[in-house]
């Protein structure tokens, strides 16, 4: 464990993660903020316990990691414009999230942060699992490396929530709010992007979003696409975080994917999801 001056720092089990405790994130000052901020850049997802956050207090520490950014398919909720209910039902099927994936990659400027609260879990699972795509691109051999050098994909949320997308005639009570233009935008991303506070490099590539590599066919991309996914998410450049009522995770989609697990038929699970705007990926 590592004490700063404010709060306390126990790195998780696994490549990235770490709980902070001695911390009310609903009365934090700028001291307390600067030194999870830090923790934020070294363990690029950081967990609390036992925090009690309205959907103002949970903006409120948003708007600390930058501007927010409203997501464009989900409905808010009233009153709070940039935070979006994250619901599953005891009779829906289909979870949110459930497959690996950086938040809205597909936009120009894919978001920054994702901060995630707990307001009801099941009794057991309903986990999120991280995974470091800085470790994993560390992890790849000089060739692939030199080969990834220079290349970008095409990122699009048409895979996903599009006309012909994931989401659609599926019983998922989300995703109801249309936005064609949005849905079928295309952008250019780097398939390695350097972090801009970190100087990290990091795999920038989910396959929920992304369409190809740029100047490939799909069935030409897909065999890279799907080796980067796969080695990217192996146990080793992973870690997993099990909620209760009250925790809050905020992750940094610059150089972690994360996964929804949808392992808890039955049972109910609601989540306060906010995000916060980045830059283009460089
Ligand atoms: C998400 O993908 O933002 C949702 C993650 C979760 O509900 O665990």
């Amino acid at each position: 464990m590592s004490a700063g001056r404010r709060i306390r720092v126990e790195p998780s089990s696994g490549a990235l993660g770490a709980e902070v405790s001695g911390v009310d994130l609903a009365k934090l000052d700028d001291a307390a903020f600067a030194e999870i901020r830090d923790a934020w850049l070294e363990h690029q997802v950081l967990f609390f316990r036992d925090q009690q956050l309205s959907p103002a207090d949970q903006a409120a520490f948003a708007e600390r990691f930058g501007e927010l950014e409203a997501y464009p398919f989900l409905e808010p909720l009233d009153g709070h414009p940039y935070v979006i209910p994250i619901v599953k039902e005891k009779d829906t099927r289909m979870n949110f999230g459930g497959g690996w994936h950086s938040d809205m990659s597909y936009q120009e400027r894919p978001v920054k942060a994702t901060l995630l609260y707990a307001i009801e879990v099941p009794p057991r699972g309903g986990d999120t699992l991280f995974a470091n795509m800085a470790a994993a691109y560390e992890a790849l051999s000089d060739g692939m490396k030199e080969l990834l050098d220079g290349l970008r994909a095409v990122f699009t949320a048409a895979k996903v929530h599009g006309a012909a997308g994931f989401y659609q005639n599926a019983d998922h009570p989300m995703d109801k709010r249309k936005n064609a233009a949005r849905e079928e935008a295309r952008y250019l991303h780097p398939v390695v992007r350097t972090h801009p506070d970190t100087g990290r490099k990091a795999l920038f590539l989910d396959l929920p979003h992304v369409e190809r590599i740029e100047k490939m066919r799909v069935h030409e991309s897909e065999p890279l696409m799907n080796f980067l996914a796969q080695h990217a998410t192996q146990p080793q450049f992973t870690t997993r975080f099990t909620w209760k009522a009250g925790s809050l995770a905020v992750w940094d989609n610059r150089c972690v994917q994360h996964y929804a697990l949808n392992d808890y038929p039955g049972e109910r699970r609601e989540m306060n999801r906010v995000t916060v705007a980045g830059d283009v990926p460089v």
